[in-house]
């Protein structure tokens, strides 16, 4: 059989933290906890997942770099990176694949700086405020993008 479709999902920095950090905004789940749902879904997706996480934010350009002989698509969340990083926004521009932004919290609700994000200018969606939902969200519209069709 070809290989499936494959997704890689990134998480930046001090998401490494969920489960302990701001939990009123961020929730109780840890980041291991969110791997977890996402290999469920993805697997009953047809879809073979690469979950990281990095608080760096040229690892996290390297592994979009990356991806462009690999993945189908990229779901990210990109933590603060998202409200700073143009060189995170060029290479998701550089390896154009589709891209899905996703943030646990509704980035919109808060601070002003928060509401400016440089990963939205080259995403081909946005999911915020749902919390590890938005995630399970996020693979299922990157199934659909990519044309993969759900178990029965
Ligand atoms: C976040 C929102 C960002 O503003 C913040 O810096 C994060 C997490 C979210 O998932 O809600 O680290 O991306």
């Amino acid at each position: 059989m070809a290989n499936p479709p494959s997704i890689l999902l990134l998480n930046g920095p001090n998401l490494n933290m969920l489960g302990t950090r701001e939990p009123q905004i961020y929730g109780s789940e840890t980041l291991a906890d969110v791997e977890t749902i996402c290999r469920a879904e993805a697997d009953r997706l047809g879809l073979a997942l690469d979950f990281r996480q990095s608080n760096h934010e040229g690892e996290l350009v390297t592994w979009i770099q990356q991806a462009r002989d690999r993945q189908d698509a990229i779901i990210l969340n990109a933590g603060a990176y998202t409200h700073t990083s143009v060189a995170i926004m060029d290479a998701l521009s550089a390896v154009d694949l589709p891209v899905i932004e996703v943030h646990l919290s509704n980035i919109f609700r808060r601070e002003p700086f928060r509401h400016h994000s440089y990963v939205s200018m080259v995403a081909r969606g946005v999911i915020c405020g749902l919390g590890s939902h938005g995630y399970i969200l996020a693979l299922q519209a990157a199934s659909r993008l990519i044309g993969t069709m759900p178990r029965p």
